[in-house]
């Protein structure tokens, strides 16, 4: 039986949100942001490419975790429109750029076919537990002085992304026995969601103006982001002024773990019920089941 829980917990983003919600880490601000608009499109993917695979689970239990699983993708995908659509809001032009993102993903389900749809998720949700569990353990830095509005609803979805962290492989295994496929992929599909991630950026970039980004997008490029956190940690701050690298509180180890284990999710006999977690993760659920208001960072203790 299916472990997932949906939850639809009410942000209270509009409007009056501002572009740059992380000024004490504008890097994790303009992340956050491209995130928002990469999840969109990529979740819509996932909803489709996992119905579309229905017919072919071959075990009823299978079944259950798809279910779950992508009802709680639409889920985040719900929230994250309200955080895109107050972008598009102050910066019209990020119109074009909200639709070339659904639209790489409308005609990447048009050209692949199934298998290749499991893969691609498997792929990339085999990428978020090292990447979410380096953002968790290091939390209060990252959110800190932010506004909560949105940096709840990221910790929202960074949590369930780790719960669901078995679905989009148990979902792919089931179909698609051979474990090596989505290895093969698996440098196709890392190309493809670089390529939208950086037209995001390049919209942010021409849409919205340097005084409201504080930073240039150069500088969370996936190139940009490395090199930050390279020129930080050998002391060099040139391209980033007065602000911190996004990453340069986290200790060159855990930057270390990280990788490592990002390298290991594409290994063919990867299975994430084996990670490490965040313990943050587990405080977050307490909070959630105790009734506690998940939009506020009091109540869930992010910043503790
Ligand atoms: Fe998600
Ligand atoms: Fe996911």
């Amino acid at each position: 039986m299916s472990q997932l829980t949906v939850r639809s917990p009410k942000f209270h983003i509009d409007e009056t949100v501002p572009f740059q919600w992380q000024p004490a880490n504008p890097s994790f601000g303009l992340f956050g942001n491209v995130f928002t608009f990469l999840a969109i499109a990529f979740e819509r993917y996932i909803v489709s490419a996992t119905r579309q695979a229905e017919p072919y689970f071959t075990n009823p239990v299978v079944a259950e975790e798809a279910d779950l699983f992508v009802r709680q993708e639409a889920q985040h995908a719900r929230a994250h429109r309200a955080h895109a659509k107050a972008m598009i809001a102050g910066y019209p032009g990020l119109e074009g750029t909200y639709a070339a993102a659904n639209a790489a993903y409308d005609e990447l389900l048009e050209r692949e076919d199934v298998e290749f749809h499991l893969a691609y998720v498997a792929c990339l949700e085999a990428t978020f537990t090292p990447l979410f569990k380096m953002v968790l353990d290091h939390r209060r830095q990252l959110f800190e002085g932010s506004d909560e509005r949105v940096g709840t609803m990221l910790l929202w979805h960074f949590v369930e992304e780790i719960e669901h962290r078995s679905s989009a492989l148990v979902i792919h295994h089931d179909v698609t026995p051979d474990r090596s496929y989505r290895v093969r992929k698996a440098p196709k599909v890392l190309e493809h969601v670089s390529r939208i991630y950086k037209l995001v950026l390049a919209g942010f970039e021409e849409h919205v103006p340097i005084e409201d980004r504080l930073i240039s997008t150069q500088l969370v490029s996936p190139s940009g982001l490395y090199l930050s956190e390279l020129r930080n940690r050998i002391g060099l701050r040139g391209g980033f002024g007065n602000y911190p690298s996004m990453l340069g509180h986290v200790p060159g180890r855990d930057l270390g773990t990280m990788l490592w284990r990002e390298t290991k999710g594409q290994m063919p006999r990867h299975d994430p019920a084996h990670e490490p977690l965040p313990a943050w993760a587990e405080r977050w659920h307490e909070a959630f089941n105790s009734g506690a208001d998940v939009t506020t960072y009091e109540g869930v203790g992010a910043l503790t």
